[in-house]
């Protein structure tokens, strides 16, 4: 696959601090040289409301106590205009600036705790579903099993009698052939009502569930001084999913990948969101990690339920995923990343380009 479109994201942090000290200096300038009766410093606000956006609270707070800082600077440098008109913008724009900061950074803690609450609801459905699960299968599945040992013990029975009946014995072993059909067939009946649950499918644009994914873990990344970049192809054809699992699997992939990058002795923290156009047509996503890698993991397990290396993990998230993917048609795979990390991989049949959206499916509000 090959992404064509580098777009960055999140972090670029250097880039960020050179943009927000050049619009301060225009603004300082600009309210320098023109007269006390043009409040230019109301501007600053726009310096608060990105800050807002990438920054932390406390970073927030000293850009705000900055712009401030400037303003009054700039007012008693300013040589020409009315001094009370001045004395009264500056207090505007002042007031303007503290409000901002203070509005901005209340909306900003209500988003996180919004998307807190959001993770904590899809982990709680996943262990809620799981453990409704395992009880339905624990229960329909032991009744065959336990006919099966019966059956079982009554071949050995028959088979070490003095003399053997073979006749006995081979009636046991049927019934042990038929239970385990049985014991088959319940587990493909799961294995369908799982699959149906993935009905409400549309034509998506996956890099659009990519953004849309990223923003439910921004302050994560944020927190955890992650830098969360996507390279996102452009003009790839839509992909027919169901856009809540396929966002799961996509969100199940990014919170392994910050939880690689987030643990001991890891020195790059660094994931990376990729789409491209994969072979036979497919439309690909990696999330790469330069995180503690795969080294000891066998590769063979790691999508298995229950298989996981953490202390408080489940092992589900990728067991889940590749049932999701492979619902939809598609493959998942991992890798281990180059130089360092690892990539986890999956592919979805893409459709034909532009094919219309039909979806239901609404962005969800930042
Ligand atoms: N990006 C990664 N880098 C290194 N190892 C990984 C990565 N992603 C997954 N793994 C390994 O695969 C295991 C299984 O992952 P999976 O998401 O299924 O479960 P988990 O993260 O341990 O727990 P949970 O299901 O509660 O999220 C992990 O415990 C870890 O050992
Ligand atoms: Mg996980």
């Amino acid at each position: 696959m090959s992404p064509r479109l580098r777009l960055p994201r999140l972090g670029g942090s250097t880039l960020l601090t050179v943009s927000l000290v050049l619009l301060a200096a225009v603004i300082f300038l600009a309210d320098t040289v023109t007269n006390l009766e043009i409040a230019v410093a109301v501007f600053y606000v726009a310096i608060v409301l990105l800050s807002v956006r990438y920054l932390d609270r406390s970073r927030v707070v000293m850009v705000a106590s900055g712009c401030m800082a400037l303003t009054v600077l700039s007012f008693f440098l300013t040589r020409t205009g009315s001094e009370s008109a001045g004395v009264v913008n500056c207090a505007i724009s002042l007031a303007a600036i503290g409000v901002t900061a203070y509005l901005a950074l209340r909306t900003a803690a209500a988003e996180a705790t919004a998307r807190e609450a959001q993770m904590q609801l899809a982990h709680i459905t996943r262990v809620t579903v799981l453990g409704e699960l395992t009880a339905s299968i624990a229960h329909e599945l032991n009744q065959p099993l336990a006919a099966i040992v019966i059956n079982g013990n009554a071949a050995l029975r028959w088979l070490g009698a003095q003399p053997a009946n073979l006749e006995e014995a081979g009636r046991a072993a049927e019934r042990i052939v038929r239970d385990a059909d049985r014991a088959s067939a319940l587990i493909a009946r799961l294995r369908a009502l799982t699959k149906r649950t993935s009905a409400k499918s549309a034509w998506l644009d996956i890099n659009q569930l990519v953004e849309d994914t990223l923003t439910l873990v921004q302050s994560e990344t944020g927190r955890k001084n992650v830098s969360l970049r996507t390279e996102l192809a452009v003009d790839l054809p839509r992909v027919e999913v169901d856009p809540v699992q396929i966002q799961q699997v996509i969100l199940n992939l990014i919170v392994n990948a910050l939880e690689a990058v987030g643990g001991p002795g890891v020195l790059a923290r660094d994931v990376v969101v990729v789409t491209g156009l994969g072979k036979s047509s497919e439309v690909v996503v990696n999330v790469r990690d330069s995180g503690r890698g795969l080294s000891g993991v066998p590769l063979d397990q790691i999508f298995d339920a229950f298989y996981t290396t953490k202390p408080d993990g489940l092992g589900m998230g990728l067991a889940i995923s590749r049932s999701i993917v492979e619902s939809h048609g598609g493959r998942i795979w991992a890798e281990p990343g180059m130089p360092s990390g690892a990539t986890f991989s999956f592919s979805l049949p893409a459709g034909k380009k532009g094919n219309v959206m039909v979806s239901s499916y609404r962005k969800p509000k930042r």
